[in-house]
């Protein structure tokens, strides 16, 4: 790291804290009466104003583009793979491309990348223990539209511009198809990946995951949801068909020409920004999209895609959400919620029911802010089924069962013995050697130690995960010596968080302890934060399961 953006990151922490100065940054630019030049100044000392003006999205005309669904993927043929001997599995064919659409009728169309040239992508539906094939092509152009740090780790001078390599979020798959982010392969290229689809129905996502431009790489597009059904799932006659939609949320600045912003840091060297919060929050690529719904119940996936931001989601009208599930799966009962908080890369499946309100429109808030509408009217369809009172049985994972505990921070000391820096797990750079080796089929609880002022939404691939709890420490005992002293009782997580994860919050000045299995194939997987920023600037460590 140089010291120009080792500077940057603590004068945004100095000065007012890393989230707050990307929101200021963003609130001076989007309107003009807050953001004159002195405030601009204070609120973002280190972060260049965009040379084109950035859409104010509070001056766009609400609610006049349908919701988009993305379409549905559809096999191009079948194809054998050794993995599954004498079998011929159906072969999806997923092309990154360059294309334009209008996120808003009233703005210019946005120039953005995406699988099957659409963003979000195609949506992959799965059944249980049906392998399916997956080419991953790259059809993209040779120069990237986003700023590249080429002073991060992995995207150096001597590396392609474009490069890309697709990661399933979620999905329990072998170490050569989990898409490691060193396996990028540029234009031009293709590479397959098989998904053995061996695990619980759960709504998961795919999204690019290349070596220092992930940010950038999903900022352009690059992503998707991919669901998986099974038999148990179906049997609870949950809304299925036209009733059951992904909802996948992220945010993004636009420039007035249409282009997609992506903020920089005032080192033209290192443009590098610690967050990226947008202020267009698109639903499935959309910003302000209506939704014509009829009056019985949905089930909508929510998806949360965005870099940095996270969502604290409502409903208006009176109406409350339904939770059912969450990242890996339904939980085990029903959660009635007013509001529905989700990081980046966390999902919820909610059940909204929209009966007796025919010719009502009912909003969907972002926080304060209006950000979708269904408009509820009659087609004559009836909904006949109804909400059942447990979704299935999850036995939690016991403390004891665990073979090892490791202590892990979250942004520590340069373990070289330099000077503080942020963006590290375990004070360990990604290049570093392997720490974390699980031995599989063991069980282990890693207790995430927290050691930053921002929450980081912490995600390991391969396993699902249940949450133990979480529980506030002290950080002046630990920075003297080390040793964990807690300064308070022991936080359990909520229902909502009782049901099996792969993304936790973890938040600053607490320990948040997982519990896993690490069932799955033996080899090199990893676990980092999902901040994307931060992910793409060493919050992210290999990991390696070892044989049995
Ligand atoms: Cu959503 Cu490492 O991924
Ligand atoms: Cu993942
Ligand atoms: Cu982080």
């Amino acid at each position: 790291m140089n010291p120009s953006r080792r500077q940057f990151l603590r004068g945004l922490v100095d000065m007012v804290g890393a989230a707050t100065a990307a929101e200021l940054g963003l609130l001076a630019w989007s309107s003009p009466a807050i953001g004159d030049e002195k405030t601009m100044r204070m609120a973002m000392p280190q972060l260049a104003a965009p040379k084109v003006p950035l859409v104010n999205p509070v001056t766009l005309a609400r609610f006049v583009d349908p919701l988009p669904l993305p379409p549905l993927a559809k096999p191009v043929g079948q194809r054998a793979h050794p993995a599954y001997p004498g079998k011929q599995l159906p072969l999806y064919r997923m092309e990154m491309r360059a294309f334009k659409a209008q996120l808003h009728r009233d703005l210019p169309p946005t120039p953005l990348w995406g699988y099957g040239g659409s963003f979000p992508g195609p949506t992959l539906v799965a059944k249980r223990n049906e392998p399916l094939l997956i080419e991953w092509a790259n059809a993209l152009p040779d120069k990237h539209f986003l700023p590249i740090d080429h002073t991060i780790h992995g995207a150096e001078r001597d590396k392609p511009e474009v490069r890309t390599v697709t990661h399933v979020h979620g999905a329990r798959v072998p170490p050569s198809s989990d898409g490691y982010p060193e396996e990028w392969f540029v234009p031009g290229h293709t590479s397959v990946s098989h998904y053995p689809n061996a695990q619980d129905a759960a709504t998961l996502w795919y999204h690019d995951h290349a070596m220092g431009i992930t940010r950038l790489n999903i900022y352009a597009g690059l992503l998707g949801a991919y669901l998986i059904h099974d038999d148990a799932e179906q049997s609870l006659n949950l809304p299925s068909g036209d009733c059951d939609l992904p909802l996948i949320l992220c945010d993004r600045l636009i420039a007035k020409d249409g282009q997609l912003y992506y903020p920089v840091s005032d080192d033209p060297d290192a443009p590098w920004v610690s967050e990226c919060n947008g202020n267009a929050i698109l639903c499935n690529g959309k910003l302000y999209p209506f939704l014509v719904v009829e009056p019985r119940r949905y089930r909508l996936r929510l998806v949360n895609a965005a870099n940095t931001r996270f969502y604290e989601m409502s409903l208006s009208a009176g109406l409350s959400f339904t939770q059912i599930a969450s990242d890996q799966g339904l939980l085990a009962a029903p959660v009635p919620r007013q509001r529905v908080t989700l990081y980046p890369a966390e999902r919820a499946d909610v059940v909204i029911d929209f009966s007796g309100m025919d010719g009502e429109q009912v909003q969907l808030r972002q926080q304060a802010e209006a950000i979708m509408e269904f408009r509820v009217r009659d087609r004559g369809r009836r909904d006949k089924g109804v909400m059942p009172t447990t979704l299935r049985t999850i036995e939690r994972l016991a403390a004891a069962s665990a073979e090892r505990d490791r202590v892990l921070t979250l942004g520590e000391q340069d373990d070289a013995g330099g000077s503080a820096m942020m963006m590290m797990l375990g004070g360990k750079h990604w290049s570093a050697p392997i720490t974390e080796d699980p031995r599989q089929n063991t069980t282990e609880i890693w207790s995430m130690v927290n050691l930053t002022g921002d929450a980081h939404p912490m995600h390991l691939h391969l396993v699902r995960f249940q949450v133990l709890e979480r529980r506030p420490f002290d950080l002046f005992t630990w920075n003297e010596s080390k040793t964990l002293k807690y300064t308070g009782p022991a936080i359990p997580p909520g229902p909502e968080e009782m049901g099996w994860k792969d993304t936790v919050r973890a938040d600053p000045g607490m320990v948040t302890r997982i519990i896993a299995r690490f069932e799955g194939e033996p080899g090199r997987y990893v676990w980092h934060c999902h901040l994307l920023e931060h992910e793409d600037n060493e919050m992210m460590r290999p990991f390696q399961l070892l044989p049995a």
